[in-house]
């Protein structure tokens, strides 16, 4: 028990409805739902036949011969008895163990079952952190962003999941199974939440150093909401109007950051990292490491591997006096 102890609290944890928690076991969709049913049955299997075993073998243990009975003696009620509890117990096994198949293939069906309709999202696993693009129709209304995720409560979005290194694996939990991200190839997995909420995800394939700091958070929202938000990422980013903004912006283009990061409408077109348009209406920086506040995007441009050790940013050069008014000007990228 007391072993198992801290598995349990672990396990009921989420239970209690936490947000952004994530737990296979807090199902909030049609696919964690199917998972975690197919678990909870498994559990109340398997603990029935470990019962049954040990009562079995404590029934076994207790049975004593008379001390002067020949071990080699056998009786023929005793053999017909046995092989008969035996016969069951195998013709038992097969059904148990043909039924868990039965119901861990009815479980996939749930699970890769595509529904046609609603959103198509590019999502490409990079160490460490996760680029994320809203397909549409119309050309004009196709964006990137990062980290984070949202969808509209109760529709079905389909997530179509490269790589551009190494091998990832998406996995949000709450939501659906995991799907592996690999390289040259799209895997695709549908999700869907059914109610309303902020549901964390993880990179749940070994892929270097920072593995461990490639999170995602899927926002789930109702349809007038996540409309709202589809608008807002797909514009430009709002030009500073005040001084402090300005002069945060005018640092950002003069130095490196513009190499790696986009910023539409502004002079920054880089690609190979997170783009940063709206980077300030986002909940989290660096895939789920830290908090987005002004101090922690402070604290990330001046010591990025402090925060995420061998991070592909590097440290750029500043003067003490440019640190504030450029992270006030990216927290300020709604
Ligand atoms: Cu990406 Cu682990």
């Amino acid at each position: 028990m007391r072993r198992i102890g801290p598995f349990l609290v672990l396990a009921l944890l989420p239970l209690g409805g936490c947000q952004g928690w994530q737990s296979a076991l807090d199902a909030h969709g049609p696919a964690a739902g199917a998972l975690a049913r197919m678990f909870w049955i498994f559990v109340a299997v398997l603990a029935t036949v470990w019962v049954l075993t040990m009562i079995a073998l404590v029934l076994a243990l207790r049975r004593r011969r008379a001390p002067d009975a020949d071990p080699l003696a056998t009786d023929p009620g005793t053999e017909r008895r046995m092989t008969v509890t035996i016969s069951i117990a195998i013709a038992l096994t097969l059904v148990t163990v043909v039924s868990l198949t039965g119901l861990s293939y009815a479980a996939q069906k749930v699970l890769f079952a595509h529904k046609d309709g609603g959103l198509s999202l590019l999502v490409k696993g990079q160490q460490w952190w996760w680029q994320v693009t809203y397909e549409d129709a119309q050309p004009n209304r196709v964006f990137t962003t990062a980290n984070e995720i949202h969808i509209p409560v109760g529709e079905p979005v389909l997530i179509k999941l490269e790589s551009s290194d190494v091998i990832h694996s998406f996995w949000v939990p709450s939501l659906t199974g995991k799907m592996d991200a690999i390289t040259g190839r799209q895997n695709q997995i549908q999700i869907q939440a059914d109610r309303p909420g902020v549901y964390r995800g993880q990179c749940a394939e070994y892929c270097g150093l920072q593995h461990a700091h490639m999170g995602l958070l899927v926002v789930a929202e109702s349809k007038e909401d996540f409309e709202r938000w589809r608008e807002q990422q797909i514009s430009s980013a709002i030009p500073p109007t005040d001084d402090e903004r300005q002069r945060g912006m005018e640092i950002f283009m003069s130095k490196p950051c513009v190499m790696c990061h986009q910023i539409r409408g502004t002079d920054a077109g880089g690609k190979v990292a997170p783009d940063l348009t709206h980077v300030g209406s986002r909940r989290t920086i660096g895939a789920g490491t830290l908090e987005t506040t002004r101090g922690n995007i402070a604290a990330w441009i001046v010591d990025p591997h402090g925060v995420k050790p061998g991070v592909n940013m590097p440290t750029i050069q500043l003067d003490p006096d440019e640190v504030q008014p450029l992270a006030t000007y990216l927290e300020g990228l709604k």
